[in-house]
């Protein structure tokens, strides 16, 4: 698997809703080498300050080399990220990690909660490739409100996708969890669940899959150091015992391999 350190210019810069920022930057060689569910960690602001990168999913990728990732601001690092100028250049460290095992599409469904929106358009658009016409993977989205949902359902729209919304204030789709839509869905168990969100949300739909005898895969998301396998600073608790490292062994798990707590 091919990996790349590369000081990239960040070509666009936009707020999609309150604290929810989408980054472009010109990565040709991250985003050629990229996979859905993969992920790159990210120099905070040009210079020293913070020191340690931090980790994104791989939003999408485009042909022409562009690499997005959608984040929430959530503390000193995303804060200042949120505030790189365009034509700044930052360093990008990536693809890295283990990605999604793809399914046909007509038999895969997405659902995604809140930031765990993001890993899951590139894996929608990917899914869909290469038939332009052919079928599309089903999509579930999440989100505690409106503003927060229908900026980001857009970009599935726009790769032809229909996303079945839910948020927590039933201002936009259905009021209540991702997991009543996914329920309603009645999958067979030909279906392969993809899932990133809140770690809650995603113990209930491995549950769910689990009764329903449907294959699930999830990417999870820990406070990461290195990125690399080498600061042991990511570990999940396996049912089996022991534990796996998120940054080398995932961030893409079978849910039924990690240990939940409802
Ligand atoms: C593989 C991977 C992919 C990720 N992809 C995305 C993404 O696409 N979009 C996105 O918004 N976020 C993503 N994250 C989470 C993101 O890395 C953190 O939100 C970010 O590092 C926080 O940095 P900070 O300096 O702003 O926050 P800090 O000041 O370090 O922490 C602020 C708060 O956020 C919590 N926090 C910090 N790091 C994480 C983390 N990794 N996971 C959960 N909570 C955390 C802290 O406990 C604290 O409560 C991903 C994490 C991983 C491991
Ligand atoms: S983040 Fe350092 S080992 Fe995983």
């Amino acid at each position: 698997m091919s990996q790349f350190q590369k000081n990239v210019e960040l070509v666009r810069s936009e707020v999609l809703a309150q604290d929810v920022i989408r980054l472009t930057f010109n990565a040709p060689e991250i985003a050629a080498a990229a996979m859905p569910g993969q992920f790159v960690m990210v120099q905070i602001a040009p210079g020293q300050d913070p020191l340690l990168r931090r980790p994104f999913s791989i939003h999408q990728i485009t042909k022409d080399g562009a690499l997005q990732i959608l984040f929430k601001v959530v503390g000193r690092g995303t804060r200042l990220l949120a505030q790189v100028q365009e034509g700044a250049h930052l360093s990008l460290l990536g693809p890295l990690g283990r990605g999604f095992i793809l399914a046909a599409p007509e038999k895969a469904c997405l659902v995604g909660g809140g930031m765990g929106i993001a890993p899951l358009l590139f894996l929608a658009g990917r899914l869909s490739q290469p038939v332009h016409d052919g079928p599309r993977p089903k999509v579930i989205l999440g989100a505690r409100n409106r503003a927060e949902l229908v900026p980001l359902i857009a970009a599935f729209e726009n790769i032809g996708i229909k996303v079945l919304a839910a948020t927590d204030d039933g201002s936009f789709g259905h009021h209540g969890l991702v997991t009543d839509v996914l329920q309603g869905l009645n999958l067979d168990s030909a279906f392969t669940v993809y899932s990133c969100g809140p770690r809650p949300m995603m113990a209930a739909i491995n549950h769910l899959c689990q009764q329903q005898k449907i294959s699930c895969q999830v990417s999870v998301e820990t406070v990461m150091a290195c990125g690399m396998g080498a600061c042991l600073g990511c570990a999940v608790a396996l049912k089996a015992g022991g534990y796996a490292h998120v940054c080398s062994d995932g961030p893409v798990f079978e849910a039924g391999e990690l240990l939940w707590s409802l």
